[in-house]
């Protein structure tokens, strides 16, 4: 029989990110594959020995690159590849991956590397970058989910308050897009088919993220915004994408963000489709 492990993060608080293997659990054992939910932090990253079992497969639905980069040294397929996860957590990386594809995405521009104790203090590199990209503006932090760690900045004041605040983060400046204040899709991709969508609007803030208090509906998605999507998710290398649209002043897609690590119990409240039956069916395929 089929073995494998649906892989979370045990540090992180709520039941949400357990719910997620417990989709992908059902959904493999509908398969007829035997699979175990397994926390990160129940494995040894153990270089000196090997793991005393070992399943046909892993799904990585954390970002533990190392521990994916691990299960891959003892041949064990991970799903997502976690070099992919590695690209994708790092917005900075993503968007350089993207705007090498020619993805249409907002004006990015990504911040130089600083240190804990360094924050970016250059009066004429921040200037220049008002200057560029205008107020209100986005900034986002390379790594961050649920909107939490990506931040509108009204005036030069708060832009310093802000980078001084990121010494030794990653991070990028981008336009504002004003035409999707409080709006976005969300494409669920795997391989090269689109399972789902969802659109979310917020009246509360810009981001309009589940989380961060938006709501979802179906939509039906554009050719273009399918075409655009499917590109995203290719141009990182992603199998399994949730990829964010927003939209530029004529309605037309630009993407936010590819999420290699997408969350699909949101939309499939929304749209009654169950992505993990979809990964499932592709990992199954793949391992042929
Ligand atoms: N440049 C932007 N202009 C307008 N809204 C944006 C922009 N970038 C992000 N947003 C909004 O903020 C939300 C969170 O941004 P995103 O890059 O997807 O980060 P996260 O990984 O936290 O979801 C998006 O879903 C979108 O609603
Ligand atoms: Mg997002």
């Amino acid at each position: 029989m089929t073995t494998a492990w649906m892989i979370y993060n045990g540090s992180l608080a709520g039941d949400k990110f357990r719910d997620q293997a417990e989709l992908l659990q059902e959904a493999a054992m509908r398969k007829g594959v035997e699979a175990r939910i397994v926390a990160n932090d129940e494995l040894f990253i153990d270089a000196t020995s090997s793991f005393p079992s070992r399943p046909d497969f892993a799904v990585l639905l954390d970002k533990d690159v190392l521990l994916g980069r691990f299960l891959r040294t003892l041949h064990i397929p991970v799903y997502n590849d976690p070099e992919v996860i590695e690209r994708c957590d790092n917005k900075a990386h993503q968007y350089i991956a993207l705007a090498q594809a020619n993805i249409p995405m907002p004006h990015t521009i990504v911040a130089p590397k600083t240190y804990p104790n360094a924050p970016l203090q250059n009066e004429r590199y921040l200037d220049h970058i008002i200057e560029t990209l205008g107020f209100p503006m986005v900034v986002k932090e390379g790594r961050g989910s649920f909107g939490m760690h990506v931040y509108l900045i009204q005036t030069r004041e708060e832009l310093f308050e802000k980078v001084a605040t990121l010494g030794g983060v990653d991070f990028i400046f981008q336009k504002y897009v004003a035409s999707s204040h409080g709006r976005d899709i969300r494409v669920n991709i795997i391989g090269d088919d689109i399972v789902a969508a969802m659109q979310r609007t917020s009246d509360c803030d810009f981001r309009a993220n589940i989380t961060n208090g938006g709501t979802a509906s179906t939509v039906v998605l554009t050719d273009v915004q399918k075409k655009i999507a499917l590109r995203a998710a290719q141009a990182v290398g992603a199998t399994f994408a949730g990829v964010d649209l927003l939209f530029d002043e004529n309605e037309q897609p630009l993407v936010c963000e590819v999420n290699a690590a997408a969350h699909i119990r949101n939309i499939y409240n929304v749209t009654g489709i169950n992505v993990a039956d979809a990964m499932i069916d592709y990992i199954l395929e793949d391992l042929k």
